[in-house]
């Protein structure tokens, strides 16, 4: 019997065994959470919200509302060391914390249908940076116009879509996070400097300042009733909290290592990559006099254009795509994860066929959102002016992440009892609660009313309702 339990274990979730270091699981939920969120989303959200008066509410919201739900995520993880579902169903066995749990795997699947287009891109610009294609824009607007004859074409984008899905499953199904671990170890570290050498290069191009004042001088007026709605949905967003996967991966995590301080490291290494990044795009963008609001396509015609300017950015183009395809890659293997940890734990699915169903199904759920910038550009969503594409990033990252927050903090806060996750919290993070106390003390104060409140607040106000109620 004692010898067959890890067989048994280790056939059923192989990976659990895996991640037993500290810096594995730091890795691993680093890797889900810096990836097209920060350089991708978060600029273009930024650009299109007023800039500077977004990023601190922005801020705002990964300090106040993210940290303790980061934390509280992982803990339920560590805690049940099970998928989202089981998770709930181990602590409280209640219809809506399953739900809670499937609304996860849910999320999952629609995050990824959209994400894995535009991780398409990404790598189909590792193909267009080889090529030199980018010294042969004579303008920024020829830039723009040839990312959208790219995104115009269904063959590419539909194509590229699936060789990235392709990716991700290969990289789930065989199980090789230790491969994924070992190479973020070094490729994050390198998209980190290179993110630094574009932030520079782009500092010290003429006219920079005018992106510095648009990124760190807030103009207030910018901030209305979406914006920040958007802010709070981007911390979760970035953070891969809300849905499940930092959930997952917490399972996977050991009793000994500290909770607090990966969520504070995994926070940090986060939100410093997006305001670089913030910074490397824009003060190139408001050089070279380009739109702010240019929506999804932002960093694919800004940046080629400040390759092609700079010393060796034949070779930099290509080493930053291919990075970026990889953060990507680190995050899409995560969402897969969540959908597959269910079907392999709750279903008894073997993980070649979870892995198989769970990515076919979201590939073909994805085509609309790969036709959304051909086909399907002029379709509107419930007769809201949006493509298929922006409906479903908007109502997953910015309506269901928060929703699930929410309901994570009030689960941690109310259900479970602040005591017993207290207990769990404990192990591994002793010196936190010898020494700092008042920080413990902190969180279960934020999770148990601050993030409720401050959520349902910010649902309430985006809805219009609050001015009606006040
Ligand atoms: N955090 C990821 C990013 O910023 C996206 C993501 C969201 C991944 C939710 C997993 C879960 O790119």
């Amino acid at each position: 019997m004692y010898d067959k339990k890890p067989e048994e274990m280790q056939e059923r979730k192989p990976k659990r065994e895996q991640w037993n270091s500290k810096i594995g699981f730091i890795l691993a939920a680093a890797g889900s959470a810096i990836g097209l969120g920060n350089i991708w989303r978060f600029p273009y959200i930024m650009g299109e919200n007023g800039g500077a008066a977004f990023i601190v509410v922005f801020l705002l919201c990964i300090i106040i509302i993210g940290l303790p739900a980061l934390i509280a995520e992982i803990l339920i993880g560590r805690a049940t060391q099970l998928n989202p579902v089981g998770a709930f169903k181990a602590l409280r066995n209640k219809p809506l914390w399953r739900i809670v749990g499937g609304m996860g795997i849910v999320t999952a699947c629609i995050i990824l249908s959209f994400y894995g287009v535009v991780a398409g891109w990404s790598l189909g610009y590792v193909v267009e940076a080889v090529s030199g294609k980018f010294y042969e824009f004579a303008s920024p607007d020829a830039a723009r116009e040839y990312f959208e004859s790219l995104t115009q074409n269904v063959g590419w984008i539909t194509g590229y879509f699936a060789m990235f899905m392709l990716l991700t499953m290969t990289l789930v199904y065989s199980g090789v996070q230790k491969g994924i671990e070992r190479g973020s170890k070094i490729m994050m570290p390198l998209l980190f400097v290179l993110l630094i050498i574009l932030m520079i290069k782009g500092i010290t191009l003429e006219d920079s300042k005018k992106g510095l004042v648009f990124l760190f001088k807030p103009d207030w007026s910018k901030i209305n009733h979406e914006s920040v709605l958007l802010a709070l949905g981007q911390a979760f967003f970035t953070m891969s909290i809300g849905m499940g996967a930092m959930l997952t991966y917490g399972s996977y995590m050991s009793k000994k290592d500290s909770i607090p301080s990966a969520a504070v490291k995994i926070a940090t290494l986060d939100t410093l990559i997006s305001l670089i990044a913030g910074v490397a795009i824009f003060t190139a963008l408001f050089s070279f006099n380009q739109e702010a609001g240019a929506g999804p396509g932002l960093i694919f015609h800004i940046l080629p254009v400040v390759f092609s300017k700079m010393t060796g950015g034949f070779i930099f183009s290509i080493v930053f795509f291919i990075l970026l395809s990889i953060a990507a890659l680190t995050s899409t293997i995560s969402l897969l994860e969540v959908m597959v940890s269910y079907f392999v734990d709750e279903k008894q699915w073997k993980r070649k066929r979870a892995v198989l169903f769970c990515a076919l199904l979201t590939f073909i759920f994805g085509i609309p959102n790969a036709l959304s910038f051909n086909k399907m550009s002029g379709f509107t969503f419930f007769g809201i002016e949006n493509t298929f594409f922006d409906a479903m990033e908007f109502i997953s990252s910015t309506i269901m992440l928060p929703a699930g927050g929410f309901l994570i903090a009030i689960f941690v806060g109310w259900f479970w009892g602040l005591d017993k996750a207290l207990a769990k919290l404990k192990s591994g993070a002793e010196e936190l609660f010898k020494k700092n106390y008042w920080i413990i003390k902190l969180w279960k104060f934020s999770l148990k009313y601050l993030v409720p409140v401050f959520i349902f607040l910010i649902l309430l106000y985006s809805l219009g309702l609050i001015d009606k109620i006040l």
